[in-house]
């Protein structure tokens, strides 16, 4: 069957903060088209309450803020790439305000950004836009990029593969040169040929059962990556965010961090503060320590949930600062300001990803990753809230200075074989997805989760590699869609949280096991060579 082929200078996958800005720093040097699984708007960037981490106040300082990156990420950042970015936030927060995105301002006549704290910020430095920063930036971004006769962008599109040389069997280093993709609304399979992918697909909360990410956060751009050879790193730092709405209606619904920065504290479901019994800084502390005090707190007392109580603030400070959060809540019958808010940790933020230097180079030529789906060496071992707009930002335009660098070119006689459907007929059996999907995520919840030991470790191992057996079977016997692609990538991600997690043979950051309850002296990364092709 003949196959539709585009051709770009600059592929990039995903429409969060990531893919957006780099398609507006790569616009003036060639043609850009940027695909999406879903909708533009479907997309971590959209939910991100907080706001973005930046030294602009007087009393802050770059040294402030490296510090307290580098103690969140328990000893595994990479100081350097944590220096380049603080220090070059503000020139490119200025350029994303010049583009047209509105922070608060203070209230109290003063001049400047009112600046919200979160936990583990030594001072108070996030710039926010209510509580729905992230909606404010994707907007402006995607208006921005829509005007803009460079850049093509495609809805419904989702990558089945990436297509590499060694993969078309041609002699020499191996290269990324486009890839196929699924058109969900018409079933159609086309190619890309592209000397450039950026990927910036955000992360794999759905790997987990309980999250707060979007339902597109299924870990794509890894699994992609790792299909086509590139290295993978440190997947076992996951982050759950301590303070998900515990509610049975309430589909993963985030309380902002920023709530605690302003006065809230954790509470047992009798209004008993418990953090202080966990460390100094109490319901101020580092997400990894808060989320496993929530868990301990929940095993001791066998509550399904812990609670936040911020009944000290009036209605009218909440409904200024979180009119968001306030307004969702009172949906489900709580009052912020006279009631206690149940909350449970969830899924939040991938702390590894595909391996790459500050400026995007993964281990593929022609290979880019930005965002979420990057392990740039930032957050170490735990991210510090409000950092990762700030890193998408940064890594961005030094992503896109390093892809017009390495001008890139495809090998001249590149020619793009045509999808093979093979033997593949239409699905009867959608339920198989369906019922591999949730066992993939209970079993990550039950075995990989906050606190982990070798045994369930080994357990989940077992039961994922199972899984993929199966998935490999049905994916070669039925023609693709978004769902079975979708839980092709869970499981392999699922797998390499696994793998990850079986080398640390200590607790660091956000991989707690009570095998190994203490840090070894010296901190290393762990690094997934990508599957050999
Ligand atoms: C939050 O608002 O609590 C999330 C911020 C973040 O994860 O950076």
């Amino acid at each position: 069957m003949k196959m539709r082929t585009e051709s770009c200078d600059f592929l990039i996958v995903g429409s969060g903060i990531a893919g957006l800005m780099s398609a507006l720093y790569l616009a003036p040097y060639g043609r850009v088209l940027l695909l999406t699984k879903k909708k533009l708007s479907d997309c971590s960037t959209n939910r991100a309450q907080g706001g973005i981490a930046c030294v602009i106040d007087e009393q802050d300082s770059f040294d402030q803020h490296v510090i307290d990156t580098l103690n969140a990420g328990a000893g595994l950042c990479n100081e350097s790439v944590v220096r380049k970015i603080v220090s070059e936030g503000p020139e490119r927060l200025n350029e994303l305000i010049n583009l047209g995105v509105r922070f608060n301002h203070r209230h109290d006549g003063r001049p400047g950004f009112d600046l919200g704290r979160e936990g583990g910020h030594s001072q108070r430095r996030v710039l926010h836009a209510g509580d729905i920063t992230g909606q404010k930036i994707e907007s402006v971004l995607v208006k921005r990029a829509m005007r803009h006769p460079a850049i093509t962008m495609m809805e419904n599109a989702m990558l089945i593969d990436l297509i590499t040389t060694r993969w078309l069997r041609r002699p020499g280093d191996n290269q990324c040169v486009g890839a196929y993709v699924l058109n969900e609304k018409s079933g159609e399979i086309f190619a890309v040929r592209s000397p450039v992918t950026v990927m910036a697909t955000g992360g794999c909360g759905k790997v987990y059962l309980y999250t707060c990410n979007p339902d597109i956060a299924t870990g794509d751009g890894i699994a992609l990556a790792w299909r086509a050879g590139a290295k993978i790193t440190n997947m076992e730092f996951i982050q759950f965010h301590p303070t998900c709405l515990y509610h049975p209606k309430a589909k993963r619904f985030l309380i902002s961090e920023a709530v605690r920065g302003e006065g809230a504290e954790l509470v047992d479901t009798n209004g008993r503060a418990f953090m202080k019994k966990y460390d100094k800084r109490g319901s101020l502390a580092p997400r990894d320590i808060v989320a496993r005090a929530i868990d301990s707190e929940m095993k001791r007392t066998g509550a399904p949930y812990c609670c936040l109580d911020i009944r000290h603030k009036s209605s009218e400070f909440l409904k200024a600062r979180f009119p968001n959060i306030y307004n969702t809540c009172l949906e489900f019958g709580i009052d912020m300001a006279n009631d206690l808010i149940p909350i449970v940790p969830s899924a939040h933020y991938m702390g590894g990803g595909i391996k790459t230097s500050i400026d995007g180079v993964t281990s593929l030529p022609g290979l880019y990753a930005v965002g979420e789906t990057a392990c740039n060496g930032l957050h170490g071992a735990n991210r510090l809230a409000s950092n990762s707009l700030l890193e998408a930002l940064v890594c961005a335009y030094e992503t896109s200075g390093r892809v017009i660098a390495d001008a890139c070119v495809l090998p001249k006689t590149l020619r793009i074989p045509a999808w093979h459907y093979g033997k593949a007929v239409a699905s009867d059996e959608a339920v198989m997805v369906a019922h591999n999907w949730m066992e993939v995520r209970t079993c990550m919840w039950d075995y990989v989760g906050i606190v982990r030991t070798n045994k369930r470790l080994a357990r989940a191992q077992n039961r994922v590699r199972n899984l993929r057996r199966e998935i490999r079977e049905y994916y070669f016997d039925y023609l693709v869609t978004t769902d079975t692609l979708e839980l092709r990538n869970i499981a392999l991600v699922a797998e390499l949280i696994i793998r990850c997690a079986l080398r640390r043979k200590e607790s660091r950051g956000l991989h707690y096991t009570l095998d190994y309850p203490s840090l070894l002296p010296q901190a290393r990364n762990t690094i997934l060579p990508g599957r050999k092709l």
